[in-house]
């Protein structure tokens, strides 16, 4: 296996010493995307919020102090990611602001309507099969919630060696719109085009779901 593989195996499911290293990787890389993405999910106070894919819960601070009296829920398959985020969010863990969920975007652990705010950010490249999970968030999304996914722009990202190895799904804006437009009827969905620095862009497509 390639380096370039192996980080690209690493990113989509974070396991051992190489996992550890690359989720501080991602701590850095993923700082102004995570900012933004959270910006977009306009979490309110009070809000139930999950972090879907939440790695080393760099998100979970600045979702918790937005939901003040609420809950952020977290989400990962990677008891590595999980460990760190575990360590770093002792006080709220405790204080049950914050709760880690081992688990698999395929199937969440959630009951129907459970959340105000889903955020995805940097997850949506392991999505396999794409519709399936975002019908499974719509499920666990209140009537009026929000869901707010963040990736870099495909067309950036197919110059990275790591992502050429089958691990990593693409999204250009084209590609991220069209799979937005498959949600119901009652889904109102945006997208916006951001830079996230070194010549790089993502694309936040933040969905309005208003089934009753
Ligand atoms: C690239 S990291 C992004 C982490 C964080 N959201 C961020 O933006 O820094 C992707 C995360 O999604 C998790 N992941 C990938 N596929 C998953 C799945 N099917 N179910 C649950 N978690 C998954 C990985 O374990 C990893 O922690």
């Amino acid at each position: 296996m390639t380096l370039a593989h192996a980080i690209g195996r690493q990113l989509e499911h974070p396991r051992g010493i190489g996992g550890w290293l690359t989720g501080h990787a991602m701590r850095v890389v993923n700082a102004r995307p995570t900012a933004l993405t959270i910006d977009a999910l306009a979490v309110q106070a009070g809000g139930i919020v999950l972090d879907m894919g939440c790695g080393t819960g760099d998100a979970l601070e600045a979702l918790a102090r937005k939901a003040g009296s609420g809950v952020v829920y977290a989400l990962d398959q990677s008891d590595a990611m999980l460990a760190v985020a575990r360590k770093r969010h002792a006080r709220r863990i405790r204080a049950g602001s914050i709760v880690l969920n081992y688990g698999d975007f395929a199937a969440l652990p959630f009951a129907d309507a459970s959340f105000d705010r889903v955020l995805a950010s940097n997850v949506i490249y392991f999505w396999q099969n794409p519709y399936a999970v975002l019908v499974e968030i719509l499920r666990v999304l209140k009537p009026a919630g929000r869901l707010s996914i963040y990736a870099t722009d495909g067309t950036d990202m197919a110059k990275w060696s790591f992502v050429k190895h089958g691990t990593h799904i693409l999204y250009t804006a084209a590609a991220l719109d069209g799979l937005m437009a498959t949600a119901p009827d009652s889904a109102n969905f945006r997208q916006q085009r951001v830079s996230v620095g070194l010549g790089v862009h993502g694309l936040i497509a933040t969905l309005d779901w208003s089934a009753a």
